[in-house]
């Protein structure tokens, strides 16, 4: 076995097909995977698996923007939401559950959710390569793969348990195709009071649209059916620092300026966190 093989990502390999010829199971080779047709992917000095080979992603996270974040997750603040997108995670699905994390980030949501199924394998997928890099050293059980979530996923049919899409991009079509039949597509996304105050000092912050559920929904439900949703509501105490990284964490970071950011008194020391989590089954 090659070094740079990390155990989580052969555990996942059986997941996977050619992301150019869809052609099953891709192996270690050097410091890489290959299809039986000899397609070749790197794997990162860093342990995640380079699937995306040269395209170019439609979008991702820059390298402070995933600092920010984990810094900020490291808090602890968003822990009652990890908590709550494990719980339904483990109320639907074995302790042997293969859990695929789509714009998994630092893989902060995925390490939870196998924390609570002591036998489950993880695998995130991501573009952006800072990210990458802390999810695959997230948990000994999650493996981690750079993928654009608009493109076709390249994993097989049905082979997933659970889905996990944490405020991130979505693909209803592929969630589908890779759940198998008894799986749980679990999404986690904000609700119209989520960081409240926050947006009403820094008006450059990303509102959040009040049509989104309704659009949620909308592309959701030809492939899946609503299950189980929790409302996760909470005032958080911030420090300074936490502020800035919850500024700095979304794309809202680039439309406001460093001295909003150093202006005392603009940055609330209290916010509202408010999202949903919501476990869907396959139709
Ligand atoms: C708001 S962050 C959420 C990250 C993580 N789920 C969390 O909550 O900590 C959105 C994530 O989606 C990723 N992302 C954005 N566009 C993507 C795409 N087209 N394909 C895959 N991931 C994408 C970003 O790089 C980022 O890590
Ligand atoms: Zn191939």
């Amino acid at each position: 076995m090659p070094m740079s093989l990390r155990p989580a990502l052969e555990l996942s390999l059986d997941l996977l097909h050619c992301p150019t010829c869809r052609t099953r199971h891709l192996h270690p080779h050097g410091s890489a995977l290959r299809c039986s047709a000899g397609h070749t992917f790197d794997i990162a000095r860093h342990g995640y698996a380079s699937l995306l080979a040269g395209t170019r992603a439609t979008s991702g996270d820059d390298a402070a923007m995933v600092r920010a974040r984990d810094r900020f997750l490291s808090t602890g603040t968003y822990a009652p939401i990890r908590n709550a997108a494990a719980r339904l995670a483990a109320d639907a699905v074995s302790e042997q559950a293969t859990v695929v994390d789509v714009g998994c980030g630092t893989g902060y949501y995925l390490a939870g959710v196998l924390d609570h199924l002591p036998g489950a394998r993880g695998l995130g997928l991501d573009t952006s390569v800072r990210a990458l890099r802390s999810a695959a050293r997230a948990h000994a059980r999650a493996a981690a793969a750079a993928w654009d979530v608009f493109r076709p996923f390249p994993l097989a049919d049905g082979v997933a348990d659970v889905v996990l899409d944490v405020f991130a991009p979505r693909n209803p079509a592929e969630f589908h195709r890779v759940l198998r039949p008894t799986g749980r597509l679990i999404v986690v996304r904000p609700t119209g009071r989520h960081l409240a105050e926050l947006r009403g000092r820094l008006p450059a912050m990303v509102t959040i649209d009040p049509a989104k559920e309704q659009r949620l929904h909308r592309v959701l439900d030809p492939f899946f059916k609503a299950a189980v949703t929790e409302l996760v509501e909470y005032h958080a105490t911030l420090t300074r620092p936490d502020a800035v990284d919850l500024v700095a964490m979304t794309p809202s970071a680039h439309h406001v300026s460093r001295a909003d950011l150093n202006d005392d008194g603009l940055l609330p020391d209290q916010v509202t966190v408010s999202v949903l989590a919501t476990a869907y089954r396959p139709r």
